[in-house]
């Protein structure tokens, strides 16, 4: 939730800072604002999107060498011009820019009142900013100081960047619990929340650790904790390129990533998959596996999309491992004092590795003995490297508010781990485990087949795009993906959509059925396929309008739909990566057909780094 972007160099900085900012829009979207420093403190802002505020910038003389800039998802404080960030402070004289949450605000600001501070904005960040002003004024010390004291009564989540302007050759920034990305270029840094806006510039990155506080100028980058002692930055290179976070010629990034999905599920298999020699290997969790068999449960923790994932899992793993699985929300988890024993395993999934939710879920699991793995897509992201062992699920860049391709890469690299830990715990029998290995390998090829649906898909989405309503069911490992299908609607189309287990319908939800009803069944040849065709005929008996997405060939179940997608037959453990795609697609056309940004629907953002 919110990108920060800053710069300080010889460049120009609005230009980078604007650049940037369009590509952290995935992260909120209700406002933006640059401040810069040339003679000066200038601060332009914004309700509305990046473009909006480029163009109230049309004419006006921006140029600096140093700035900071925020596009930002509302929590304290309606989205408006008022709200939007950089703050500045009482005096005038510093500007901040802030992702996360203040939870302590209300008794700062109260301290901050009683001392005639006035507040311009309903934002726990114009308090955080004044706070830090009061001590730098109380103490006549450096900005830097006054972070690092102000930062010691905070608490919450937080990135923050300050510019003061007195002092134009520095940018100061701390982190929390959100993310921040150092980019170390010839005598410029460029701060973000995610690497995408430092790439074209320089591919040499330092991670920020929560409790550090970074001392930025043009040539120097200088780390300390709280407690003013020095940390070493830690430079990594980044294995990222430009043309990954580019739209390539599709209309919005959510086509784009549905249509990558065979070679995103391929590059998850590659390296990992042999399906000739018969095995798998997973580096990252090599050291804990036996751990893993031996494990007496595994607790899969996630939020919306990885979390239907998790549910995704939890049928395989019993199934192949027989091992007792549990699925967490990770907001849930988190709160309930859970028991969690020594040994238990907790996969966190996450695409972002910055889902606050499921990282304080695993921090707290982890302080109680739990072997943390972490199933991730953004590689050096917060869950990432607080797990203590894990796989990445190597999808690249995922833009589009709605997740598509993290979803089937995270369901490929689950299903790796789940049968590598069942053939050497010798419970997965040979035969089978050798089928599920070519299974899994014709993956990324059927993709291709069920993305050749496409036009199909798009005229059955206007066919329905004037749908108020609608439900989605599966059973068995189609039961998670009616809810993935039920969400991307929801999400993209602002169709109100359930998913439930087919057989459940029966204890409700089938009271909404009537002839303006449309019923998805995810309804692919598997063990549950007779009972799921049974339901089916209760939706048509109910008058609904069955929309089908089955098997090739599978002409029962064709006679029982209004409306069929037919996709390529696949085990039932891996049928999920097929399954799903016909309703990302039917989201995304739906979306488009009623106009609406498919990329970022409205309230939404792509990364929740607050609770
Ligand atoms: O980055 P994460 O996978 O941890 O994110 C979890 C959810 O916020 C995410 O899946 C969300 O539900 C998506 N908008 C779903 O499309």
């Amino acid at each position: 939730m919110c990108g920060i972007v800053a710069y300080i160099g010889p460049r120009e900085a609005y230009p980078i800072i604007l650049k940037g900012l369009k590509r952290l829009e995935y992260r909120g979207y209700d406002s933006a604002g640059i401040a810069l420093l040339n003679g000066g403190l200038k601060v332009y802002k914004k309700k509305g999107k990046v473009a909006d505020l480029e163009e109230t910038l049309q004419g006006i003389d921006l140029h600096a060498n140093i700035g900071i800039g925020h596009t930002r998802w509302a929590t304290h404080g309606e989205p408006n011009d008022r709200n939007a960030h950089p703050h500045t402070s009482a005096s005038g004289k510093l500007a901040m820019i802030h992702n996360g949450i203040i939870e302590n605000y209300n008794q700062l600001k109260q301290e901050l009142l009683n001392k005639g501070y006035k507040f311009t904005s309903d934002t726990d960040t114009e308090v955080l900013l004044n706070f830090i002003e009061e001590i730098q004024t109380q103490n006549n010390c450096p900005l830097e100081e006054a972070v690092r004291i102000a930062l010691k009564r905070i608490v919450g989540a937080y990135v923050i960047v300050l510019i003061e302007k007195d002092h134009p050759d520095t940018l100061i920034a701390a982190r929390k619990g959100s993310p921040l990305v150092i980019g170390i270029g010839k005598n410029e840094h460029f701060l973000a929340s995610d690497a995408s806006p430092i790439i074209e510039y320089t591919k040499e990155v330092v991670y920020v650790n929560d409790y550090e506080v970074a001392i930025i100028k043009p040539d120097e980058l200088i780390l300390k904790n709280l407690g003013n002692e020095r940390q070493t930055p830690y430079i990594t290179k980044l294995d990222m390129e430009l043309a990954a976070i580019e739209k390539g010629g599709y209309d919005h990034f959510m086509l784009k990533e549905i249509f990558e999905q065979p070679q995103t599920v391929y590059d998850c298999l590659r390296g990992r998959l042999d399906a000739q020699a018969g095995t798998i290997t997973m580096s990252g969790i090599q050291k804990y596996a036996e751990q893993i068999m031996n494990a007496k449960r595994i607790v899969m923790v996630a939020c919306g999309t990885s979390w239907h994932a998790g549910l995704v899992a939890e049928y395989i793993f019993e199934e192949l491992c027989r091992i007792n699985v549990e699925v967490e929300y990770a907001s849930e988890f988190r709160y309930r004092n859970p028991v969690i024993n020594k040994g238990d395993v907790i996969i966190a999934i996450s695409q972002s590795g910055e889902t606050a939710d499921t990282l304080v879920a695993i921090e707290n699991a982890k302080s109680k003995g739990a072997i943390i793995l972490g199933v991730v897509n953004v590689v050096g992201s917060s869950i990432a490297r607080i797990s203590d062992a894990g796989a990445y699920t190597h999808a690249g860049p995922e833009i589009g508010v709605a997740s598509t391709k993290a979803f089937t890469a995270q369901l490929a690299v689950l299903t790796m781990i789940a049968l590598k830990i069942g053939h050497d715990k010798g419970v997965l029998d040979h035969d089978r485990y050798m089928h599920l290995l070519n299974e899994l390998d014709a993956i990324p090829a059927k993709i291709e087949k069920v993305l050749n649906l496409n036009d199909h898909i798009k005229a059955l989405a206007e066919k329905y795009s004037d749908a108020t309503s609608s439900l989605y069911l599966g059973r068995g490992y189609n039961f998670p993906v009616a809810l993935e299908g039920a969400l991307k609607l929801k999400e993209i189309s602002y169709i109100h959509a359930e998913g439930y287990p087919a057989a459940e319908m029966k204890h409700g939800p089938i009271a909404l059925v009537d002839d303006q009803l449309p019923v998805i069944f995810v309804a692919t040849r598997d063990s549950y396929h007779e009972k799921v065709m049974s339901n089916m005929q209760e939706i048509k008996a109910r008058k609904g309008k069955v929309i089908a997405v089955i098997n090739e060939g599978d002409e029962q179940s064709a006679a029982l739909a209004d409306d069929t997608i037919m996709i390529p037959e696949a085990d039932e453990i891996v049928a999920p990566m097929l399954s799903v795609i016909p309703l990302q697609l039917l989201a995304y056309y739906i979306g488009l057909h009623k106009g609406l940004d498919v990329d970022k629907p409205r309230n939404l953002a792509k990364s929740v780094t607050v609770e």
